[in-house]
């Protein structure tokens, strides 16, 4: 996820870039740049870290002048943060910012090398810029090329570009990732959300998948996928530029619950090749050879990391039969673990730089281990030191409380789980087929939970004044009663407990009574019957239960309290969709309680001490 901007018109248009690029910061803040037309030359300025450093160059006497120009905010996908990373990208006359992942950018990267294009990046980005480029160079105009060059693309974007051959002309488009332009009367604006057209405009235009946007001064011009005129009607915008930033939702834990689809299907793009039934992770950077070598798997992680390593357990033991163990990153840095050379080890992290999870990524390859990372920043420490990684897609997650980070590192264990099944030749590749068909189906599933949202929130109020909550799973979906806990601890400060339902009867069944709902998760599977018995030693000590079922199970509407249904999936794929379910739990809960969801008290997004 990263963020685009631009403007052409009869305003100085750096300024306008800096201020709608510090709004789009939320949106990735590795590296930014800027590109300006200004009489006849093309003046690009980029900088890695955060905004306040490209600032400071075009502070530091560097200044740049000009009407229309294009900015950019990163949240890197392919290629680590760097200047030479940072967008825009230029080819010739025209230079581009971009939005997005283009899976074929290997495919269509060697195609320009063998036509003697040069890459300065390591960003699939680049691969537009050459395309766009070499579609002007037959004589197309810009808005042409773009359409032709729509055709092969295979992913999401939305890219604005300019050419020195169309002095006051930016040209957009967009699929699969958003892209508004708006008007006043000084000029014509695109950035990624309203965020930042919110101080110039209210009334702007949305544009639709296909769509390319041809904008000048004092109008905008809409063309379809066939180069049709089209008109959108506009929108009017009662938002403030908080709320924007938030994409309408009243908090950022909101927000990224909702963007869970996306980064499901962002984190599965171009990762597998239907045909052989494969998971293709190119930066895992391991040879057959050494994935059919290695003797025992581990995985390491903290927190909400953590519980998704756990989840890794059951995927490599049920779908692989490969011996796999896990660990918390302090507790392994401090034992003696029995790790052996060639040994993959594998750290998950959101942030790449939690303290004791880079530490036992260190221990493990100073003991000989292969270090894999699943980690979500690009560039971070962790991602830098592994030897592959597999990078989750998912944006910046700002709230506190890890929601969409967890989905995304579990669909990257779906695709770990596959490659490694499909190189030793446990899953066939009529199996492999089927379970990428099912990976593809989890975004609808998950869209179909958020859409009942509702009937959680009013579960959620009813006992949001509880002081004790025990949630209960079994094999895969133990580590998913952790999180779910985990959950509604960090946000709601209601003390909260996950358990291996088995495990009940040897402690907390001492607690349990009318004031301690009790979440279970029942869905059907083989351990089905055994939660329903777990769940009804609950009801006997009249705990209110709060059921979570697969669709079509009506078995226990009558003796649970609540019962939310999630869509009948293949057991293994149930952990995404009872996550979601428990984070709109404990985001209710807290919302009751009237606390502050994205910050909660003592708690950081990251932790870099130990
Ligand atoms: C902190 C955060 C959690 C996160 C954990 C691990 O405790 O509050 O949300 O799960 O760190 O962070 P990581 O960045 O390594 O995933």
């Amino acid at each position: 996820m990263c963020g685009i901007i631009g403007y052409v018109g009869r305003e100085s248009v750096v300024p306008i870039l800096l201020a709608g690029l510090q709004r789009l910061e939320y949106r990735g803040y590795d590296s930014a740049g800027i590109a300006i037309q200004h009489h006849g030359c093309l003046e690009i300025r980029r900088s890695e870290g955060k905004l306040s450093n490209l600032e400071a160059v075009l502070n530091n006497g560097d200044f740049v002048e000009g009407r229309t120009g294009i900015g950019h905010t990163r949240w890197a996908t392919h290629g680590r943060p760097s200047e030479q990373n940072a967008h825009p990208h230029r080819s010739g006359d025209l230079v581009l910012v971009h939005n997005g992942i283009i899976e074929n950018f290997l495919v269509l990267r060697h195609r320009l090398e063998s036509e003697g294009y040069r890459f300065e990046s390591e960003t699939d980005t680049e691969v537009i810029a050459h395309l766009l480029s070499s579609a002007v160079k037959r004589g197309g105009r810009l808005d042409e090329a773009v359409r032709q060059v729509a055709h092969d693309l295979h992913g999401s974007y939305a890219i604005a570009v300019m050419s020195l051959t169309e002095p006051g002309r930016i040209v957009v488009s967009r699929s699969g990732c958003p892209l508004v332009i708006g008007l006043n009367g000084t000029g014509a604006f695109l950035a990624s959300d309203v965020t930042p057209l919110l101080a110039h405009t209210r009334e702007v235009v949305y544009l639709e998948d296909g769509d390319i946007g041809i904008l000048e001064e004092s109008e905008i011009h809409i063309l379809d996928s066939d180069g049709q005129s089209k008109t959108i009607p506009a929108e009017t915008i009662h938002w403030d530029a908080e709320a924007a930033e938030k994409g309408g939702y009243p908090n950022f834990m909101m927000k990224e619950i909702h963007e869970q689809p996306q980064v499901i299907m962002d984190t599965l793009r171009g990762r597998f090749d239907y045909e052989t039934g494969e998971a293709d992770l190119p930066d895992l950077s391991m040879t057959k050879e050494e994935l059919l070598s290695a003797k025992r798997f581990w995985i390491v992680a903290c927190g909400t990391s953590w519980h998704a390593g756990l989840v890794g357990k059951y995927l490599f033991e049920e779908m692989v039969r490969r011996p796999i163990q896990v660990d918390i990153g302090s507790e392994f840095r401090y034992r003696e673990p029995m790790i052996q050379q060639g040994d993959v080890f594998i750290a998950i992290s959101q942030s790449g730089e939690t303290a004791d999870t880079l530490a036992a990524a260190r221990e493990a390859k100073r003991r000989g281990a292969r270090v894999l990372a699943i980690v979500n920043a690009v560039g971070s420490t962790l991602a830098r030191e592994a030897d592959g990684v597999i990078y989750t897609r998912c944006g910046p997650e700002i709230s506190v409380a890890s929601t969409k980070a967890f989905t995304g590192q579990v669909i990257a264990l779906y695709l770990l789980v596959l490659h490694v099944g499909r190189v030793n030749d446990v899953l066939s590749a009529e199996e492999g087929r089927w379970w990428l068909d099912h990976f593809l189906m989890l975004p609808g599933h998950v869209e179909h939970i958020l859409k009942q949202e509702s009937a959680i929130e009013s579960i959620a109020n009813q006992y949001a004044h509880m002081n004790n909550f025990l949630y209960l799973g079994r094999g895969i979906n133990y580590p998913i009663a952790l999180e779910g806990a985990l959950k509604l601890k960090e946000i709601s400060y209601i003390h909260a407990e996950g358990y291996a339902a088995g495990e009940m009867k040897h402690g907390p069944i001492a607690l349990i009574d009318k004031e301690m709902p009790v979440v279970v998760l029942s869905p059907k599977d083989r351990l089905y019957e055994k939660s329903v018995s777990n769940l009804m030693e609950v009801r006997a000590r009249s705990a209110p239960v709060i059921a979570f079922v697969s669709e079509g199970d009506h078995a226990l509407d009558k003796v649970a309290d609540h019962v939310f249904a999630i869509p009948d999936v293949h057991p293994l794929l149930t952990p995404i969709l009872f996550t979601v379910g428990l984070q709109l739990l404990a985001y209710h809960i807290a919302i009751q309680r009237g606390l502050d969801v994205d910050r909660p008290r003592n708690l950081a997004k990251s932790v870099t001490v130990e």
